[in-house]
């Protein structure tokens, strides 16, 4: 059924992403954001990453599926993250894909709050927690300042605090920990790169010490056609998704 869900999901992102626009258009834009992420992700800004329909249907089109598939199968991995909680609070929602993926992945589905300060991906996690038929709301806000519910919730950062400052970073990841005291669950996922992460060891640590966990991961997983024709055709290689974990449960 979730596999189901999943790939109608992906059919209608690309009808949509694919109507005014086309395959070699988007996956020229995704060449052009892949190298924004990866190789200059220290210099990133929300505003060049999502400038213009063609980076946008690649974010939406390619990094959101993948981001899905990695976090289902983090929480598959994680013993007790498939358990939930009544409300998953998905920080950096973006187009809302590694929230849906967590919720879906819950014996009992959690109602979602997706977090994000861009208005167009906001629209996209709308429409994505709608086909997931998912009980959810979207909220225009800061990540490192936005009130959180009451406990116990789920608490998820995805590929998101490495766009923080270190302060308000610093001051979120310690906010998610504390909250762990009071009955919540926290995930941040993140890729593996060296450059990509100075602060992940400082926080693994913390994440370690405090009973919880950080890991590495590599899956190997079947690709929704559009997003392999995409990986091929921008010169990536996505056959292994790779990323990393902290994990911590009261
Ligand atoms: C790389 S995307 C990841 C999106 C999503 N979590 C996923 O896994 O696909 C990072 C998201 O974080 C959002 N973001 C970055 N800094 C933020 C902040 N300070 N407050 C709110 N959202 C922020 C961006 O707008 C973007 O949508």
């Amino acid at each position: 059924m979730a596999d189901e869900h999943f790939h109608r999901w992906i059919q209608s992102l690309e009808t949509r992403h694919l109507a005014d626009l086309t395959f070699s258009e988007v996956s020229r834009a995704l060449r052009a954001l892949s190298s924004t992420y990866v190789e200059r992700r220290r210099r990133l800004t929300e505003r060049s990453a999502l400038a213009g329909a063609g980076k946008r249907a690649a974010f939406a089109l390619f990094y959101g599926p993948l981001h899905y598939l990695l976090v289902r199968e983090i929480v598959r991995a994680l013993p007790g993250a498939a358990v939930g909680s009544p409300t998953l609070v998905d920080l950096g929602c973006g187009t809302g894909a590694s929230g849906v993926a967590w919720a879906y992945e819950c014996s009992r589905r959690p109602r979602v709050v997706g977090v994000d300060r861009h208005p167009w991906v906001l629209g996209e996690a709308a429409r994505a927690y709608r086909h997931f038929g998912l009980s959810a709301r979207i909220c225009h806000d800061e990540v490192a300042s936005v009130s959180l519910p009451k406990p116990p919730a789920s608490l998820l950062a995805a590929f998101t605090l490495n766009e923080l400052q270190d302060a308000p970073r610093d001051g979120l990841l310690r906010r998610l920990v504390e909250r762990t005291s009071r009955g919540d669950q926290v995930l941040i996922v993140e890729p593996i790169a060296r450059l990509a992460a100075r602060w992940w060891n400082k926080w693994r640590d913390i994440f370690v010490t405090a009973g919880g966990r950080g890991d590495e991961w590599r899956f190997r997983v079947d690709l929704p056609a559009i997003v392999a024709k995409l990986d091929r055709a921008a010169g990536l290689d996505h056959r292994e998704l790779t990323g990393r974990s902290l994990w911590l449960s009261p």
